[in-house]
């Protein structure tokens, strides 16, 4: 590989790698993953004692500027986020442009593209960093209160990053901020557990657009969209209304197993499969039993939770699935947490996007600090016609 890259710039062998299964686009130092043994870890620390014992500002911290931050650094990082959670109110005007049936993913990255026109920056400093990520939590919640008609509500101080979302979508417009200490920590969860996965399908697409030194608003917007889709993000909507249709269904899920083997159908398990797991996704693992304490200490009994767990099971007995190392993946578990926190199904992909915010940023920060970083070009093997030359139209 090394040979290789020494000859960059000459028109040598084009390697082809259908979906970059094996492919290298960069090196880094955020995440490590081993797909086989179900590890994660984000700047070495585990995610399960990330998940455990930490906030998500320290996570976002830590993913993005490389150490988790010492007590004066957290607090100053706090400070900055509720100063930049505040967003010009110019923005809103571009949500009021939007059916109110549109789909918070569409919503989200239009507002992303268009946010850092409103500020005098460069559009990859410091302060656009911090912007966007707190920025992106008060977008979120504007987008659900355009959608329910709902007055928007400001961001308060002294906030957690959670209790900010949280007090923004379901907050009075005016008074003290109430916050749910239950569904706060539930959200910290979430959040962290979401915060980079490295070189994703958003995340390089982050890095791609980035690389042609587009602004990081333009960069994290075109990640909003690759996330959007349902083989990414937008899984976590679509694994809800799968488990909603197997409900409605009689609580079918043998045939929904069935209908996923059959390639025919064209259907699959969402929540199930990864390109690098194969085996269990560690963050579905720590979703999985989040979902008992959060329904529990919510009081919220979810038929939902009970079918999931026996389409889990079947589908891991199934020789289709083992032998293919299908698993849960993340977005498996996390839609029944959503719900118990009374997010609307529209809204869980925007969830995801509000916690991949830092890993983003991060894959962004660290590929424009390579020394030896250029722009992302891949090449092809073309397969087209050979030359031939253009009839007249009379002819055609
Ligand atoms: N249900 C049924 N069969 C599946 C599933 C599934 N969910 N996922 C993969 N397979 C099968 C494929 O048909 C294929 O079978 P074959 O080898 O006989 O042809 C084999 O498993 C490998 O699948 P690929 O599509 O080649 O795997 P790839 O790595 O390209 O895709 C992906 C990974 C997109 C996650 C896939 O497993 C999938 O579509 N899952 C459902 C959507 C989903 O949950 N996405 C969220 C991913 S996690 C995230 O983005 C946060």
């Amino acid at each position: 590989a090394i040979e290789i890259a020494k000859l960059r710039g000459t028109t040598g062998a084009v390697t082809l790698d259908s979906g970059y299964g094996n492919t290298g686009s960069c090196k880094s130092e955020i995440t490590f993953i081993d797909g086989e043994k179900g590890i994660l870890r984000y700047r070495g620390y585990s995610i399960e004692e990330l998940a455990e014992k930490v906030s998500f500002e320290e996570v976002a911290y830590l993913v993005i500027w490389g150490e988790l931050p010492n007590q004066e650094q957290l607090a100053e990082f706090q400070a900055k986020l509720a100063k930049y959670a505040i967003v010009d109110e110019g923005v809103k005007t571009i949500l009021s442009g939007f059916p109110r049936s549109a789909h918070p993913m569409a919503m989200l990255g239009a507002v992303m593209a268009a946010f850092g026109s409103y500020y005098e920056t460069t559009g990859d400093s410091e302060e656009d960093i911090l912007r966007i990520i707190a920025g992106m939590n008060s977008l979120a919640a504007y987008i659900y209160r355009y959608r329910r008609g709902l007055p928007y509500v400001y961001p308060a101080s002294g906030l957690s990053y959670a209790g900010q979302f949280l007090h923004q979508m379901w907050g009075e417009p005016t008074g003290e901020p109430k916050v749910n200490s239950v569904v706060e920590q539930a959200l910290n969860k979430l959040l962290i557990l979401h915060a980079d996965h490295e070189q994703n399908c958003s995340a390089s697409t982050v890095r791609m657009v980035g690389s042609a030194h587009a602004s990081l608003y333009a960069s994290i917007s075109a990640g909003v969209g690759a996330l959007s889709g349902p083989l990414h993000g937008g899984a976590n909507q679509a694994v809800l209304e799968m488990l909603e249709e197997i409900q409605n269904d009689g609580g079918d899920f043998e045939k929904y197993v069935g209908l996923a083997k059959d390639k025919e159908s064209g259907f699959r398990l969402m929540g199930f499969g990864h390109r690098v797991y194969k085996n269990f996704d560690p963050r579905a693992k720590i979703l999985k039993s989040a979902c008992d304490d959060v329904l529990e200490d919510l009081g919220v009994d979810d038929p939902l939770l009970d079918i999931a767990k026996k389409l889990e099971k079947v589908a891991l007995e199934d020789e289709f699935f083992v032998k293919r190392k299908l698993y849960p993946n993340v977005d498996f578990y996390s839609g029944i947490i959503y719900r118990a926190l009374n997010i609307p199904t529209e809204m869980f992909t925007v969830m995801f996007a509000l916690g991949r915010v830092p890993g983003w940023i991060a894959q962004w920060h660290e590929m424009r600090n390579d020394p030896t970083g250029r722009i992302h070009r891949p090449r092809q093997i073309y397969t087209g016609a050979t030359e031939r030359s253009v009839q007249p139209i009379e002819e055609r």
